[in-house]
């Protein structure tokens, strides 16, 4: 056996994760358990280890390519890691984001959108911003691209926002959050993504909405979490968002790391207090 033959062993008796187990695990109160991804052997780990969900993130801007923000990130190098990834994966369903300014119009984003199911075998896009996208969600959804629509904290708006800041805290902010998951939910949204903001905030939105709510930074109350790879097998150096929680600490190497990530997850104790925002 290879040295990572335990690795690339089939499982042909498991069944892939499709948008119709997301949905189920929502209405069983199941925690669905996603991670980011950016290459295969880590596609490979992350299967492995038991995550429902994987995320090719253009958060690989700054995780793979050095830069301090997504907005650098290209269409081809979004398809460029889908495409590896999903060579990877056999269980999870895999998502890839479309990157900053690929989605500014229906048809521009239909265009990339395809390219990253076809080119990158991905299963799912996911695309920033609340009402403004409701237009594009809808022309994505009606044209069978499924859609995950990521609102609160969006990271590609770094420079309009002023910052990486907590969402949802001013006056109206919560319930505009809520009208926008209802919109873009009702435009055909296969997945809300909600990021950094309080906890209330996370449970309103989860209650608003039928499809799955995925959270990083969004309280216990929603459907499932994500991280970032990298952050929890202690591949990230600097200051870390508060979500964060580092399991190499605890854990021996990355797939262990991992499979604590997904039992915790799966078991509610993450996220604990510390790791949310009031
Ligand atoms: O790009 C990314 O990895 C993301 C997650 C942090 C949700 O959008």
């Amino acid at each position: 056996m290879s040295l990572y033959g335990h690795l690339q062993e089939r499982r042909p008796d498991e069944k892939p994760v499709t948008i119709s187990t997301l949905a189920r695990m929502r209405a069983e109160s199941v925690p669905i358990a996603c991670i980011t991804a950016y290459d295969a052997s880590f596609g490979n780990l992350v299967d492995i280890a038991g995550v429902d969900v994987v995320l090719v993130g253009d958060s690989l801007g700054m995780a793979i390519q050095g830069h301090s923000t997504t907005v650098p990130v290209s269409m081809d190098a979004m398809v460029y890691h889908a495409r590896c990834v999903s060579r990877g994966l056999q269980r999870p369903l895999l998502i890839a984001d479309m990157p900053f300014a690929s989605y500014a119009l229906p048809e521009m984003a239909f265009n990339n959108a395809a390219r990253l199911m076809q080119e990158g075998g991905a299963q799912m896009v996911k695309l920033e911003g609340g009402m403004v996208q409701v237009r594009t969600v809808e022309f994505l959804s009606t044209r069978d691209i499924p859609v995950c629509a990521h609102i609160g904290l969006t990271p590609q708006s770094v420079h309009k926002l002023g910052g990486f800041k907590v969402q949802g805290r001013e006056t109206g902010a919560a319930e505009r959050m809520v009208d926008e998951a209802k919109a873009l939910e009702e435009a055909g949204a296969d997945i809300v993504l909600l990021e950094c903001v309080p906890s209330d905030v996370g449970a309103a939105v989860r209650a608003a909405v039928d499809v799955p709510v995925i959270g990083i930074g969004a309280g216990p109350k929603v459907d499932g979490q994500i991280l970032v790879l990298y952050d929890i097998i202690g591949l990230t150096s600097g200051r870390k968002p508060r979500f964060v929680r580092d399991y190499s600490v605890e854990t021996q190497n990355p797939l262990q790391a991992v499979q604590a990530y997904v039992a915790s997850v799966k078991d509610g104790s993450y996220p604990a207090p510390e790791h949310c925002f009031s």
